[in-house]
């Protein structure tokens, strides 16, 4: 589908173009980004450094809106409703919400994905990869527009149909296909498990060294699904510094912390009240409600495992009050 993206072809003193969309206006300058709607009150304008504000975009685009929302910050965010997808400012925040500050307007999802990465390609600087953890990448997300990062913007997620290493799936991770180990997971065993399938079960019984995997990530926080049985998507993650997006879930998502530590704030998903405060340490296991929203701190680079159900019913189960938001009773 072609889609015409509203953007002021003459670029602003620091050499960024401004974009629109429904009543939303999103502008930039050296350190920060603009967005402004109009509220019942009048105008209103919301700031994000612009470092925050481009990984989070990363993750909307890349991941194609996710599961349900996708909040940049406790104001600015979207929720998708698989095939068209809400844009809003202050509808999750109790304090914005209670003043009449907030707007939210839906659009076909081909049109706010053009926008969001002609906004992402526009703004982000040659040198800046906003997958890669700070230690990772350079400092050009800031100042003047110089250049673009187009390689780095336009990375694929991977999805393996069955699971990696299979014939015809994604490819096991080498430093040949471009995959070195990163450094913080340097003594990471490389070895592949040895698979002896019965005859007549090759290509159906398979194995492969999951931490390898992981320790040959080049991005954070960008969940690959590594494995797909039935419903059930094992979605692994190296994890470094902060998740740059607070997911608003629509159905129970599994944590399994695989290696290191991760700091997870949890807030109600309505009005981004504070709920909990998780301490993730290898080995843990956590379900995360379908009610919350949740943000991760990963102060040394981690694996995590995030387990997905991919129910087409399960959104509308949680929705209705079919069933609860948390797996088990006790
Ligand atoms: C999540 O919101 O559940 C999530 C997103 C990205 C990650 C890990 C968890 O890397
Ligand atoms: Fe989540």
């Amino acid at each position: 589908m072609n889609v015409a993206v509203k953007a002021t072809s003459s670029s602003n003193r620091t050499g960024y173009k401004s974009f629109e969309l429904g009543s939303f206006k999103f502008s930039r300058d050296e350190y920060f980004v603009y967005i402004e709607w109009r509220s019942k009150k009048g105008r209103m304008t919301h700031y994000m450094s612009a470092d925050a504000f481009l990984r989070a975009m990363m993750r909307d685009v890349a991941w194609g809106f996710f599961y349900y929302q996708v909040n940049f910050d406790h104001v600015f965010g979207t929720n998708n409703l698989y095939g068209r997808v809400q844009m809003f400012a202050g509808s999750y925040n109790e304090t914005f919400k209670a003043q009449g500050l907030d707007l939210i307007e839906t659009f076909e999802t081909p049109q706010i994905m053009a926008t969001f990465q002609a906004i992402l390609a526009d703004w982000t600087n040659a040198g800046f990869d906003p997958f890669a953890a700070p230690a990772e990448t350079t400092t050009d997300w800031l100042g003047k527009k110089h250049g673009n990062n187009d390689t780095a913007i336009n990375r694929q997620r991977q999805v393996s149909k069955r699971m990696v290493g299979l014939p015809g799936d994604t490819p096991i991770r080498t430093d040949a296909n471009g995959y070195p180990v990163n450094r913080a997971f340097a003594d990471v065993d490389q070895s592949q498990p040895e698979i002896h399938a019965e005859k007549g079960y090759e290509g159906r019984v398979h194995g492969f060294n999951l931490f390898a995997h992981l320790s040959r990530s080049d991005v954070t926080w960008n969940p690959s699904v590594t494995s797909v049985c039935k419903q059930s998507l094992f979605c692994p993650t190296s994890e470094e510094y902060i998740l740059p997006i607070k997911h608003g879930n629509d159905r129970v998502e599994w944590f399994i912390q695989l290696s290191d530590q991760i700091l997870w704030d949890v807030e109600d998903k309505a009005t981004g009240r504070p709920r909990a405060k998780v301490v993730m340490k290898a080995g843990d296991v956590a379900a995360m409600p379908a009610d919350i929203r949740h943000q991760g701190y990963s102060p040394k680079r981690s694996m995590l495992l995030v387990w997905e159900n991919v129910n087409p019913r399960i959104a509308e189960m949680h929705a209705t009050g079919e069933i609860p938001p948390y797996p088990i009773k006790f």
